[in-house]
């Protein structure tokens, strides 16, 4: 079997005019679309992300505002900014480039921000709401991954899904998404004793893990759907993510690649998610 591809560009293509088309429905109403992205020091990789973030609202009629700082920033002068921002009716989103400098409380600032505001969905308030079902921002990589199974008509219910990784921002919000369309979810993570033994048992399957070939061929069932949050690099240096993607598309019945798979849906739902807290500034 040779698994179908989710594409990523080509879903993201289709929810970006869709959100090009809300925000120029705002426009001729007066409101445009803010988002403030805060970028503190100079981390290469945060450089690019912020850069296509910035890109991806001017591309689809969002306004957007690149503040950028020195590491040296104190983190009291970065509260004040992001209390500036919440006050700032032109801004209905606010994002702060994770990581910071480690003499800011990268915590203490996401919850600075206005849970009105948190785009990125990393507020309290916001965990708070998807865990107890509640309206709030969901975040924007699983929030990614849940539209990517949804572009293929999945339906979830009664379905066992395996979530690899724990984190904050991906595994554990994730498998409350997941369970919230009645999966019945496994959480795996460095601990987890036989991996295999759980990921055989899976009908969707989400990678979040941060590290190359973590799920090879041998331990998907024939059918099972492949999510593959991860962002690496091989030995060439290429682009790659968690899943062994050769190896894999041989068994499962869909699968994402990197790139062009859950990258581009991450920038995506945080577009949907500003344009979301336009439309509720505006209502
Ligand atoms: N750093 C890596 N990914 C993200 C993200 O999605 N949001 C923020 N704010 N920082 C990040």
């Amino acid at each position: 079997m040779t698994a179908q591809i989710i594409d990523g560009n080509a879903l993201s293509r289709q929810l970006r005019t869709e959100v090009a088309k809300r925000a120029a429905a705002l426009k001729a109403r007066g409101v445009t679309p803010g988002l403030a992205v805060i970028l503190v020091g100079d981390n290469p990789a945060s450089q690019v992300y912020v850069r296509n973030k910035v890109k991806a609202c001017e591309d689809n009629g969002l306004h957007s505002v690149l503040e950028k700082y020195e590491a040296t920033m104190s983190e009291a002068e970065l509260l004040a900014r992001v209390e500036a921002l919440n006050n700032d009716p032109s801004i209905h989103g606010i994002l702060v480039q994770l990581p910071l400098p480690a003499h800011i409380d990268a915590q203490k600032v996401i919850e600075a921000i206005s849970p009105a505001k948190d785009v990125d969905g990393f507020h309290i308030a916001s965990a708070g709401a998807l865990m107890t079902g509640m309206p709030g921002f969901q975040p924007c990589t699983p929030y990614g991954c849940m539209k990517m199974l949804d572009s293929i008509g999945y339906d979830l219910r009664g379905k066992h899904a395996v979530v690899i990784g724990r984190s904050n921002i991906v595994g554990k919000p994730m498998a409350l998404m997941l369970l919230s369309r009645s999966a019945t979810v496994t959480i795996c993570h460095s601990a987890t004793t036989d991996l295999k033994a759980q990921t055989l048992q899976a009908d969707v399957i989400v990678a979040a893990v941060g590290k190359r070939n973590v799920l090879t061929a041998d331990m998907v069932k024939s059918g099972a759907v492949v999510i593959d949050v991860g962002m690496n690099r091989n030995d060439e240096g290429k682009l790659c993510g968690d899943v062994d993607f050769d190896g894999v598309k041989e068994v499962a019945g869909y699968i994402t690649p990197v790139p062009g798979g859950v990258g581009p849906m991450t920038i995506t739902m945080l577009l949907v998610n500003t344009i979301e807290s336009a439309e509720r500034a505006a209502a």
